[in-house]
């Protein structure tokens, strides 16, 4: 049952932890009923907070705290985005990275709406034990696929039965960030390659090609690689990043690049700016292919998509 924690895998759990605490927050911005079973389901992580009172120093904490709520309003944001494409006719979803996401169980989903799932062996095999014990049914065929996004994935996911002629909302959560810049310009591309008219994309990424030392000194980081055993920013991919955003628009995509504060904003609560911020250089990306078949303008309205109580 471990399989997950090795590696970058364990930041799955810390994110379906946060996921957890989320959901128990009486102003949650998005819930997440199975989070907290992978948590303790997992020997790396089963001592981790799942309930706001589980975290000592409440909202103060770095981590439980601020980049949780960060987690709470990116799942929300981009539960919004999935289903506004699904509202204007998207069908099949690719979550690239997937981790311990459950939006194939909690999201209201068009009748015929497939999502396929992909990331590591290890991870999708202890994602499906956990699932399988508790019988939690998904609201869309489900599909897992499990290849490294690092190489060529796109053989598998066509075998998982992808369909290249139908648009598709594409997910990249919590990915790009550990991708090295090769892989990321190939995903891009392969992402490109695979999207008929109306298919859509968003994704998170940092700013900057590396954090200064300020910032990976920061609290927050201190906080994941001490009380969770996950060194962030040793598994950051270093060096120059690719100008995803600028490859997308060069093949007639409709880009827009937002700070997460944005959507703070808009819904009233959400992580605010702080000095040294950890969070100053994320980005949250959507991109629309175009064709017949897109969401709504973005950013997302508050009050649309998920339900999250
Ligand atoms: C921070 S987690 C985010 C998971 C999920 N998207 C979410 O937001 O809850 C990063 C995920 O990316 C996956 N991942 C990272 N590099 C990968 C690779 N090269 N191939 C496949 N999966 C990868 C990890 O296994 C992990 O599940």
């Amino acid at each position: 049952m471990d399989g997950v924690a090795a590696g970058v895998g364990r930041t799955a759990l810390l994110v379906a932890a946060a996921r957890a605490v989320e959901t128990h927050r009486p102003d949650a911005l998005a819930r997440d009923p199975l989070a907290e079973q992978f948590v303790r389901a997992a020997p790396a992580s089963a001592g981790w907070p799942v309930r706001p009172e589980q975290v000592p120093g409440g909202a103060a904490d770095p981590l439980w705290g601020r980049l949780g709520r960060y987690f709470g309003l990116r799942t929300r944001v981009l539960d919004d985005h999935l289903l506004r494409s699904a509202a204007a006719g998207v069908r099949q979803v690719v979550l690239l990275g997937a981790g311990l996401d459950t939006r194939a169980f909690r999201l209201d989903w068009p009748v015929g709406c497939v999502v396929h799932e992909i990331d590591t062996e290890q991870v999708l095999t202890f994602k499906q034990t956990v699932l399988d014990r508790t019988g939690a049914r998904p609201s869309a065929a489900r599909r897992t696929v499990a290849a490294d996004l690092r190489g060529d994935w796109t053989g598998a996911l066509a075998r998982a039965g992808f369909d290249r002629t139908a648009p598709t909302a594409w997910l990249a959560e919590g990915l790009l960030l550990y991708l090295p810049a090769d892989a990321e310009r190939r995903l891009i591309a392969a992402v490109q390659a695979l999207s008929a008219p109306g298919s859509t994309l968003a994704y998170e990424l940092k700013e900057v090609a590396a954090e200064s030392a300020a910032i990976r000194a920061a609290p927050v980081y201190v906080a994941a690689r001490e009380r969770l055993g996950i060194d962030l920013t040793a598994l950051f991919a270093t060096g120059r990043r690719p100008d995803s955003a600028a490859a997308l628009a060069a093949g007639g995509w409709t880009v827009t690049v937002h700070s997460p504060y944005e959507f703070t904003a808009l819904h009233g609560r959400g992580p605010r700016p702080e000095p040294d911020d950890a969070l100053a250089a994320n980005r949250w990306v959507f991109a629309e292919a175009a064709g017949a078949v897109g969401p709504a303008e973005l950013p997302a309205v508050p009050g649309s998509g998920s339900r999250p109580g």
